[in-house]
């Protein structure tokens, strides 16, 4: 992340990496940083606006810009020729005014705790940056009830549930009934296990009550602790101050699958213990928290889309609980990235540097394509250097079982067969298909008359012949009837007596070169 030109000056191959305002802010990043002014300043010397590097700005707290899968993605967001990120320091979006803070062409912002959404937007109605994560939006994000008023709307698949609103004047006026192994919100009844969640998202104290028939009492859960994220409490009894959202328990797995969307077409997904369960965080030797792989299902990459949709943030992450042979979600929580996975860092850089790139590039007329497959090389690294990864396989199998032909070819000779092939009009194709049942029924009386008629005979030509006629019987006489589509003759007409043969018929055929105006009879 070395910045040596000026820049205003477009790409010159080094990546560009600033933290906006204030150089003293910098940590990692800061040899190579300019102030966003700089920027903008040396942009003014600039005649042609096509010079000018696309800005991506990042307002955030400093926990989340500073944290590894933001650097790790920002520097490779740097990577695009034409696009420079300016970090806005966090003491600039707390303590100065909107109009002080850097300037950008696209913002990423996000809400967390301490974070001023409010003048964000401020920000946003002023510069009018490309959002790659709605600001409005992200205050329905706090608030359970519109996240789940949201997906309801979208049609998503969620838990059944009700909303108690408490009115902390009035904390006794409130539609809620308790008995022992349920409750009863807004006259919506819950059977106990039934799960309890604060109306705000930031709330993580979401409470799991089970049925006295399970020992009764609840599960408390909250934001992890080191090794804990729940603990057991023996209260059987619901809280009764504040609001909360009542939802059925969803019987998973004992895994909450975790998506994490990066556009409407990317969705990366992973499975980890739920907290629900004995509230022991399951760490590696790393001290991480184990993660399960997950392949998301067609119905649950449409449910990451319509949930980035609905609410217009391009990175967003949710929760799914799959349970009863569906996909249930039950938390949004926005703007959030994968841990610890080169293969999402790699894609999210390069599908948001594409967003930025395709959105901006136009205006600031630079020339834009959107890279095809083919200059994706998917070149990794290895613990034995560098190599090509095997993406996926596409094979088209067939099985190798077939229905063995059951064809008979044979030549005949007889008058009868020449009359058939003229009754039938073969002589203007010199070809004859022969079907119906009474065309079948005339063959079989024709063979049954020649099998007869070459009783007596025991010349070795002729027996071979018999053995055919009798064979082409046997066939004709199956099935007690003719019908269907199962049996059908082919007579062809061969005025010199030569059939095209397959190579193992030539010799056969070979003693019967002379014969003269045989057409060839085929029993299929
Ligand atoms: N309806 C449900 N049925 C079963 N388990 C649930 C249900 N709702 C939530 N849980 C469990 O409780 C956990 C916490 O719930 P939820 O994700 O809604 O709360 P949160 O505190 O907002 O979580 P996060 O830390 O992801 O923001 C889930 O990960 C899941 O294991
Ligand atoms: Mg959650």
């Amino acid at each position: 992340m070395s910045e040596t030109n000026s820049p205003g000056e477009s790409r010159r191959g080094a990546p560009r990496f600033f933290v906006g305002y204030e150089d003293d802010e910098s940590e990692a990043l800061d040899d190579s940083m300019r102030t966003d002014m700089e920027l903008y300043e040396d942009d003014e010397d600039t005649d042609s606006p096509a010079e000018r590097q696309i800005v991506v700005g990042i307002c955030c707290m400093m926990k989340k810009s500073k944290s590894k899968p933001m650097t790790q993605i920002l520097e490779r967001l740097c990577r695009f020729e034409y696009i420079t990120v300016v970090i806005f320091p966090e003491d600039v979006i707390l303590n100065e005014p909107v109009d002080k803070w850097p300037l950008c062409d696209c913002l990423i912002s996000f809400h967390s705790k301490g974070f001023p959404l409010d003048k964000a937007v401020s920000y946003a109605t002023l510069r009018n940056p490309l959002l790659i994560n709605d600001l409005n939006m992200q205050y329905y994000i706090q608030d359970r009830r519109e996240v789940y008023r949201i997906l309801q709307e979208e049609g998503i698949d969620l838990p059944r549930y009700a909303v108690l609103n408490r009115d902390p004047d009035k904390p006794d006026e409130c539609n809620l009934v308790e008995g022992e192994d349920h409750v009863e919100v807004n006259g919506e009844i819950f059977q106990k296990p039934f799960v309890e969640k604060p109306v705000c998202a930031e709330d993580h104290n979401v409470y799991i009550y089970y049925p006295t028939s399970a020992g009764g009492g609840s599960q408390r859960l909250f934001r992890k602790i080191g090794s804990r994220s729940s603990v057991y409490s023996p209260e059987s009894s619901v809280r009764k101050t504040g609001s909360y959202i009542y939802e059925e328990f969803m019987p998973t797995d004992g895994t909450d699958v975790k998506v994490y969307t990066v556009g409407p077409d990317y969705a990366h997904a992973e499975a980890r213990k739920s907290p629900a369960l004995d509230g022991k965080v399951e760490r590696d030797s790393e001290g991480k928290e184990v993660r399960y792989p997950v392949m998301l299902s067609a119905m649950e990459k449409l449910v990451a889309r319509k949930v980035c949709l609905a609410f217009k943030q391009t990175v967003c992450g949710f929760d799914l609980l799959r349970a009863n042979g569906h996909s249930y979600v039950c938390d949004v929580n926005g703007f959030s990235f994968v841990k610890n996975s080169m293969k999402y860092y790699d894609d999210c850089a390069k599908i948001l540097g594409n967003i930025v790139m395709r959105e901006l590039a136009p205006q600031f007329q630079i020339p834009w394509s959107i890279p095809t497959e083919a200059e994706d090389i998917p070149i990794v690294p290895t613990t034995s250097g560098t190599m090509m990864e095997l993406r996926c396989v596409i094979a088209v199998i067939r099985h190798g079982d077939r229905t063995p032909k059951q064809k008979m070819k044979m030549e005949v000779r007889n008058p009868m067969f020449f009359d058939l092939f003229e009754k039938y009009g073969g002589y203007k194709t010199g070809k004859l298909k022969l079907k119906k049942p009474k065309q079948l029924q005339e063959v079989l009386d024709i063979t049954r008359q020649l099998l007869a008629e070459l009783g007596q005979h025991n010349d070795c030509e002729i027996e071979e012949k018999k053995s055919k006629l009798e064979q082409l019987k046997t066939v004709l006489e199956m099935y007690g009837h003719f019908s269907g589509i199962n049996r059908k003759v082919q007579l062809t007409y061969l005025p010199h007596g030569q059939p095209k043969t397959s190579s193992e018929e030539e010799e056969i055929r070979g003693k019967k070169k002379n014969c003269e105006c045989s057409p060839v009879f085929q029993c299929l």
